[in-house]
């Protein structure tokens, strides 16, 4: 086992844990509670049982598990595994096993006493992501009532109080992490463009200072994106006897393999600049960092329940995030870290960023309560509760959806979704997809819609030339709109048989063919779900004309998506039929400039307007149909 600032203090924390029910756990980043912490219990004897170990996201529950197993030489899935959403590498024998939180939410839905475990660890608990805030009052429960069960809540940051007076003054331990100096560095005047000045800073990095690499942190993909692109144009650009500087990308939608490519050890020729999310912050550890460079952003979801949607916002970052980031040049040896922002600036920033639970839709959070039995949403054991706001227009959305019944108790319906891994509207849709006998291609759509950025945006260049080869595609739908669209690139993409000629066709139409690559994986995943899930489902498709099926799918996603309709006004906007609000069809979609009575779309988001994206025409009988209230209150009724 490695020498890391955590094994100085083993022998405390194993008495500690011994001891303890509960024990928080706070240690900067790279001090090894991740890795570490999971292998001391198991040889604490205690591994007989599983431990689970959580993690707010699927790249480090993969790259720990990898990382555990090589330190214990055993073979990843055996003793060593991890489950994540649409992947699962464990088995029966795994005695350590790490799982993003959805998947210990689920665990625990199918089994609440999770008996199959001796421990369980949530990682990451400063994350504040709803998931690991369910676990947690779950978990309060939970070990009340099992006396065999160990938990430990593992933090980065200091405020570990909170968890603390949360499971009644639980134990909280330090580990005193490695940490050389960092100096900070800030800029006199603010910048308009961030990735310029990113760009121009690791420029001075590259060529001024001494070897090791380079972490910079910008708010999304796009920025990310675009900084790569910079920096790829200036290589071969350097002097002579100046290495390479070799820039990889890091976010969450960008596929497992390229994520990893940041691990791998270059040739001292080179030099690498990792450009990446707040991904980096704090749950993956990469060797080697010198030079952050903070960009002083991030994009956070926020839920606006008063219109019903979901917008994803870029934002100043917390005091805590700005520390998290210096911290990560630190780590080996003394580090710098540029600050892309004012210290005045940074005075004004607040101390720690807002829970997720406190700005996001909690229908889901909502729907797995209810599944686990839970009567009285409002009482609940919340480590933050949510306002009242947010719980009463989750409330609303579950009953439309048919998950809630008039007394607000779940239905079989609403039990069936609580287990799929998908956002309730999501799910329902699968299920009513059953019910129609097209869950075939339905489970097509949802797979490319699970998938971020399959269709990409082109260049505005190239745009007039890209829509002309798109336009077979738009016309196979027979003019269904988008979800159809996506199928119609999925059915093609299928019937090409070599890679090469896949590859050439998705460089011509502008997708993204690693991204349409993992579509059969995902939706092989997702059938299996629906498997476990269904009694009896028929299979109406091969009756049915192809227009029939698609519109038997259009009115499968109106069921969960009814919310998400539209009227047309004047001027080629529409009214949203929940709120009245203006929208416009984005200029990315099919149905761009054409004009339909109504319209369904799964994607809201605001940038200098309203716009929806994943367009389709409805006609308003379905609607009717399928949801009044929603054309009712549209003309002034007074449902519900
Ligand atoms: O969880 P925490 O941030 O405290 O540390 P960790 O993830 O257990 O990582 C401990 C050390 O193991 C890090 O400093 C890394 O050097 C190393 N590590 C690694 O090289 N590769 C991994 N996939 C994970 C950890
Ligand atoms: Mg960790």
């Amino acid at each position: 086992m490695q020498q890391l600032p955590i094994t100085d203090v083993r022998h405390i924390l194993e008495k500690k844990f011994a001891k303890n029910k509960v024990t928080i756990l706070v240690g900067e980043t790279g001090s090894g509670k991740s890795t570490q912490v999971p292998q001391f219990i198991k040889d604490m004897g205690y591994g007989k049982e599983r431990i689970a170990i959580t993690q707010p996201r699927r790249v480090a529950a993969i790259n720990l598990a990898k990382r555990v197993a090589e330190e214990t030489n055993s073979k990843l899935g055996l003793a060593v595994g991890y489950s994540v959403r649409f992947q699962n590498m464990s088995g029966p024998n795994t005695r350590i096993k790490f799982l993003t939180d959805g998947m210990l939410l689920r665990e625990l839905l199918l089994k609440p006493s999770l008996d199959q475990y001796s421990t369980v660890i949530l990682d990451e608990a400063h994350e504040r992501t709803v998931t690991t805030d369910l676990l947690m009052g779950f978990l309060k429960d939970l070990v009340a009532k099992r006396s065999n069960l160990r938990l430990i809540v593992m933090s980065a940051t200091l405020d570990a109080d909170r968890f603390s007076r949360f499971f009644d003054g639980a134990e909280v331990l330090y580990v005193q992490g490695r940490r050389f100096p960092v100096q900070r560095y800030y800029l006199s005047r603010p910048v308009e463009d961030v990735v310029d000045a990113c760009v121009r800073t690791a420029i001075q990095i590259h060529v001024g200072e001494p070897t090791g690499d380079i972490l910079a942190f910008l708010a999304g993909q796009e920025d990310i994106d675009k900084a790569k692109d910079l920096l790829d144009g200036l290589s071969g650009g350097f002097q002579k006897g100046v290495p390479e500087l070799v820039a990889l990308p890091l976010y969450a939608a960008l596929p497992p393999q390229q994520q990893m490519r940041v691990f791998e050890k270059l040739p001292n020729s080179q030099r690498k600049i990792i450009l990446a999310t707040n991904i980096a912050e704090t749950s993956l550890t990469v060797s080697g960092v010198r030079y952050v460079i903070d960009g002083g952003t991030h994009k956070v979801k926020v839920w606006r329940h008063d219109l019903g949607l979901d917008s994803l916002l870029t934002m100043p970052i917390s005091k805590s995030n700005a520390a998290q980031r210096m911290g990560r040049a630190g780590r080996e040896a003394a580090g710098k870290v540029y600050r892309l922002y004012t210290e005045p600036d940074y005075e004004t920033l607040r101390g720690q960023s807002e829970p997720e639970i406190e700005r996001c839709d909690v229908a889901f959070p909502i729907l797995t309560l209810k599944s686990a039995g839970v009567i009285d949403i409002i009482g609940w054991n919340w480590l933050e509760r949510p306002n009242k706001g947010a719980i009463m227009s989750a409330l609303t959305q579950l009953y439309v959806l048919k998950a809630l019944d008039d007394d607000g108790a779940i239905t079989d319906f609403g039990l069936k979704m609580a287990l799929l891994p998908l956002s309730p509207r999501f799910s329902a849709v699968l299920l009513r997809s059953q019910e129609r006998g097209v869950e075939s291609p339905v489970l097509d759509i949802v797979s490319c819609l699970s998938i971020e950025n399959l269709v990409m945006n082109p260049h505005p260049d190239k745009r007039d030339e890209v829509n002309e080869k798109r336009l077979p595609f738009v016309a196979a739908s027979g003019g269904m709109g988008d979800l159809i669209t996506l199928r119609s690139y999925l059915l093609h993409f299928r019937s090409l048989e070599t890679a090469e000629e896949k590859r050439d066709w998705c460089k011509e139409v502008h997708i993204n063919y690693r991204a349409i690559s993992n579509v059969e994986d995902v939706r092989k995943q997702l059938e299996r779900y629906l498997k476990s899930n269904a009694n009896g489902t028929t299979n109406n498709e091969s009756k049915l004309t192809n227009s029939e099926i698609n519109e038997s799918i259009i009115k499968c996603f109106l069921s969960g998506f009814a919310a998400n309709t539209a009227l047309m006004i004047p001027g080629k906007q529409y009214s949203t039929t929940a709120g009245g609000q203006t929208i416009n069809i984005h200029p990315s979609s099919s149905m761009f400039g054409k004009k339909a009575p109504a319209i369904m779309y799964t994607e809201f988001i605001y940038t200098t307007k309203a716009y929806a994206r994943n367009v389709s025409p409805i006609e308003l009988e379905w609607l009717q149909k399928i949801a009044p209230h929603y054309l009712g209150r549209m003309f002034g009724g007074s449902e519900e």
